[in-house]
C-alpha cells in the first residue's frame, strides 16, 4: 500500500527498553525525499527518537509509520526489510576496523542477500563514487581519516539504495571544514537520488548554511521551530 509520508508518527511516546518514556504524544511527518533536522540538548531524546524510527525501540500506541511499515504491528522480518530501506549514519562512523573498506561494504551486501561478485563489485565501486572515494576500497578505516570514515559509513548507508537516510549527529566528531563537506555530499545524494533525510545535530553551522525543516525535543515534546525563530546558541549548546 502507497502512503504519502515516509515517516509518519501521530500520538507516539517515545520510549526506553526500561519503560521511561522519554517523548510524549509526538507527532513526526516527513515527506519522499525531504530534508529535515533533529535539535535538542543532550539527553533531550534525539537518539531514542531515531532508535524508534528504526524499530530498536518499541512503539506501543499511536500511528508508527515508516516507509509503509507499520512499527505497531511490523514482525522481526518486517523490522528487517525496513531496515533495508533506511540507511544510517552515527556519529561514530561505526565500520569493522578488522577489514578494508571494500570489505566493510560488500559484508553489508552479503547480509542483505546479494550473491553476485559482480554485482556485488559494481554496487560497491557505485556506492564508493558518490562519496568520492573509489580510490580509497582497499584501505582499512584507520589509514582513513574521520571525514574520510564518515564517507565510507554514508557509502554503506547509500547500498540498498534506502528511501530514508537517519543520520545521529554525523558531524559530531569532526571539525568544521570536513563537517561541511559531509554535509555537501549529503544534500548531492537527496538531490539526486531523493532518499529524505533526517539529521539529528548540535551544528548551528549547519542548520545556518544549510537551512530546512527543523524539530526540537525539549522537556519530553517535540514541537517545529519557527523558520524566523533565533536559535539561541548557550541554550543549545547545554548539556
Ligand atoms: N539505553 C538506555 N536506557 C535507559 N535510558 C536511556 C538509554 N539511552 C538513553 N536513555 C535516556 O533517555 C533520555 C534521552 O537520551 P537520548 O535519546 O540519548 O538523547 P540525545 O540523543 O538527545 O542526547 C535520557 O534521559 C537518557 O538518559
Ligand atoms: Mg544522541
Amino acid at each position: 500500500m502507497e502512503h504519502k509520508y515516509i515517516i509518519d508518527f501521530q500520538h507516539v511516546d517515545v520510549t526506553q527498553h526500561n519503560g521511561s518514556v522519554v517523548l510524549q504524544d509526538i507527532s513526526l511527518q516527513l515527506e519522499p525525499g525531504e530534508w529535515m533536522y533533529l535539535i535538542g540538548k543532550v539527553g533531550s531524546g534525539k537518539t531514542s527518537l531515531i532508535h524508534t524510527i528504526h524499530g530498536r525501540l518499541p512503539v506501543r500506541k499511536g500511528t508508527a509509520r515508516v516507509a509503509g511499515f507499520n512499527l505497531l504491528t511490523a514482525k522481526a522480518r518486517h523490522i528487517e526489510q525496513l531496515r533495508r530501506r533506511m540507511g544510517v549514519v552515527f556519529q561514530d562512523f561505526q565500520l569493522l576496523y578488522d577489514r578494508t573498506v571494500y570489505a566493510n561494504l560488500a559484508f553489508v551486501l552479503r547480509a542483505t542477500g546479494w550473491r553476485t561478485k559482480r554485482k556485488i563489485d559494481e554496487r560497491i565501486m557505485n556506492v564508493l563514487e558518490k562519496v568520492e572515494l573509489k580510490r580509497k576500497a582497499g584501505s582499512m578505516p584507520h589509514q582513513l581519516s574521520g571525514g574520510e570514515q564518515q564517507r565510507v559509513a554514508i557509502a554503506r548507508a547509500l547500498l540498498n539504495s534506502p528511501d530514508l537516510i537517519i543520520a545521529d549527529e554525523p558531524t559530531g566528531n569532526l571539525d568544521t571544514e570536513t563537517s561541511d563537506d559531509i554535509l555537501k555530499i549529503l544534500r548531492e545524494i537527496n538531490r539526486n537520488e531523493g532518499p529524505a533525510v533526517l539529521m539529528a545535530t548540535h551544528n548551528l553551522t549547519i542548520l545556518k548554511n544549510y537551512p530546512a525543516r527543523t524539530m526540537r525535543c525539549e522537556r519530553g515534546a517535540l514541537t517545529g521551530l519557527d523558520i524566523d525563530e533565533e536559535i539561541d546558541m548557550d541554550e543549545m549548546l547545554e548539556a
